[in-house]
């Protein structure tokens, strides 16, 4: 009877350009472009024996060491698609065990970061019992489009620094199965990121993503938001490689306002922005013009301010972040966070 345990620690990601609205299942309306972070992760530890008596497969779920009956029944909506793609492990019951290293309550989507360690751990457990080893990029890969299909966004934290998820014709390798790392195509600047992740609010998101997604069916602006995000992806993927800040932040920033234009004109809308959101935003204007220095905002589905720069005016930004932005923080949360290596491997 085989048994054994995997345990794998994967970062969350923010995305610059954004994927909201699906075409097929689990696929993307346009192509998206994502920085992987390094201290906002979660850790998936699963232990898994053979079971004996029959062919069902069965799981237990902690979080943080307790049951969680949302996250138990994501879990469980999850290994219901994963023991398709991975059928020997119908054979086995998982005890799942999963910890993020961010307040559960920072109002951070976590489903990146869980979804892909998720994934990675079942990938691993797979290629265990299945006694056959995969190459790295097979194994990557299978990962990513694994994670793909429980959250679009888990499919790009597989990669670390920047990654594709989704077609484009400048990238041959791109594919709206899996993600693609784009690193090696950045130019050195892009490398030194940081990602300050301003608390605007802690509340869980009153739309779920899956709600979200659904909504863009109807949305009249739907196919307008996938062309320009193709376009986007195109001129982003051009700025990293040439180093090209401005080009960079101008995407960045209006593919962050097209993301929450599409939530106030969805039918009925959602409005995920707080008076403090703007009023960051209003600040983080006036310091570009008036200090010329160059960095950029965006935001997730929620409230909170992601502001990205690079590692040559980090002492000024963190400066700023704390004379004039941190009194718009809930209980002045913020995480400064980077970007990051990717995936590792924690226990084997
Ligand atoms: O991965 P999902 O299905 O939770 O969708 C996430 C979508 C956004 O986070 C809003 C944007 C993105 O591309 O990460």
């Amino acid at each position: 009877m085989k048994s054994g345990i995997t345990a794998w620690r994967s970062p969350s990601n923010i995305a610059l350009v954004k994927y909201w609205g699906k075409k097929g299942f689990q696929l993307p309306g346009n192509p998206s472009v994502s920085m992987t972070l390094t201290h906002s992760y979660t850790e998936t530890t699963i232990e898994y024996s053979q079971k004996a008596d029959s062919e069902k497969p069965s799981f237990n779920f902690l979080f943080h060491g307790e049951k969680n009956i949302t996250f138990e029944r994501r879990t469980g909506i999850f290994l219901e698609i994963a023991l398709k793609e991975l059928p020997a492990l119908k054979h086995f019951h998982l005890d799942i065990e999963s910890s993020n290293s961010f307040p559960h309550s920072a109002g951070i989507a976590s489903s990146a970061s869980s979804i892909s360690s998720l994934a990675l751990c079942l990938c691993q457990i797979n290629q265990q019992v299945s006694g056959i080893i995969e190459d790295e990029e097979i194994f990557y890969r299978k990962a990513s489009r694994l994670a793909r299909m429980g959250s679009g966004s888990a499919s790009r934290s597989v990669y670390g620094g920047w990654v594709l998820w989704g077609e484009t014709p400048v990238i041959s390798n791109s594919s709206n199965d899996y993600a693609f790392p784009i690193s090696d195509y950045a130019n050195k600047v892009f490398n030194t990121y940081y990602d300050a992740i301003l608390i605007v609010n802690s509340g869980v998101k009153q739309v779920t993503s899956s709600e979200g997604h659904k909504l863009m069916e109807s949305n009249p602006f739907r196919e307008i938001k996938f062309l320009s995000g193709s376009q986007n992806v195109i001129e982003l993927i051009d700025a990293i490689k040439n180093g090209n800040e401005k080009v960079f932040r101008n995407i960045a920033e209006y593919e962050a306002m097209s993301l929450h234009a599409m939530f106030l004109t969805s039918n009925p809308y959602f409005v995920l922005l707080k008076p403090e959101t703007l009023q960051i935003i209003d600040r983080l204007n006036k310091f570009r013009n008036e200090s010329g220095l160059e960095f950029c905002f965006t935001l997730d589905a929620g409230p909170n301010i992601h502001l990205l720069y690079s590692e040559s005016i980090r002492e000024r930004m963190i400066a700023f972040i704390r004379s004039d932005l941190i009194f718009f923080c809930e209980k002045g949360m913020w995480i400064d966070d980077r970007i990051g290596k990717g995936p590792e491997l924690i226990q084997n």
